[in-house]
């Protein structure tokens, strides 16, 4: 714990890519509560047809005491599936400052660290590393395809002790298991500014999973991508 300050923010890698300010306003200015009932109740199970309850189970199967959450927003599954006897260390990081305030009040029992870092830019804190990395619904709000976000992927593998496992999910736009409500969805949002992931492909995050890290597991859930992966 020592190598963090839990009540301070680092805030030297927050440079914003322009395209991502919309997106940012939405996940400050939405009550956490409210998000959790829309994405997790209606969005994800009806729309994206990826049932709460497989996200959930990637939690459970993976998160370890020594725990980084990236893209933490409302922090949902951290309160569904984190007890206080079993955690060590659990840091938070996020671009949103406001989004970092709120989750470190709702998950304050667990006394978090935070850490306001954009993961396009090297980690401030590569030098603590984390058994494990959990990473949902977060690269699809990211600009750029995979590939030319390699780098993404590489300061999560900085971070994670050997044998430490990330782990998460996203969205893709062009799944499997199309259909018509997805694929709206799924345009509106990126035309918004909300979701950025107009490139990404499933082909493309296994690769670039398969090229950072070894005992890669993909599968595809209606238009999510649910992944496990260890260093
Ligand atoms: C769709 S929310 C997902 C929140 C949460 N992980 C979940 O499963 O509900 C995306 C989160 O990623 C954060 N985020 C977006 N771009 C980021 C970046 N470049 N660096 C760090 N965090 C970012 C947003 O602020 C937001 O909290």
């Amino acid at each position: 714990m020592s190598d963090y300050v839990s009540s301070e923010i680092k805030t030297s890698s927050v440079t914003q890519p322009p395209s991502t300010w919309l997106g940012q306003l939405y996940f400050s200015t939405m009550s956490h509560h409210l998000y959790d009932l829309g994405l997790y109740r209606l969005v994800s199970p009806f729309i994206w047809r990826c049932p709460t309850q497989q996200l959930m189970d990637n939690y459970v199967e993976n998160i370890s005491p020594n725990h980084l959450e990236i893209g933490v927003g409302s922090g949902y599954f951290l309160t569904q599936t984190l007890c206080e006897d079993f955690l060590r260390r659990l840091v938070l990081l996020d671009l949103n400052s406001r989004c970092l305030e709120k989750s470190v009040k709702r998950l304050r029992e667990f006394a978090p660290c935070k850490l306001q870092q954009n993961i396009l830019m090297p980690f401030d804190q590569a030098q603590v590393k984390h058994s494990s990395v959990g990473m949902n619904y977060v690269l699809h709000c990211i600009p750029g395809s995979f590939r030319t976000n390699q780098r993404i992927f590489a300061h999560v593998h900085s971070v994670l002790e050997d044998g430490g496992v990330f782990f998460g999910a996203t969205l893709l736009p062009h799944p499997v298991r199309d259909n018509f409500v997805s694929w709206l969805f799924m345009k509106l949002l990126n035309a918004v500014g909300i979701f950025r992931n107009a490139e990404h492909c499933l082909a493309d995050l296994q690769h670039t999973l398969e090229s950072t890290f070894r005992d890669v597991e993909l599968s595809v859930v209606g238009s999510a991508a649910i992944f496990r992966a260890v260093k």
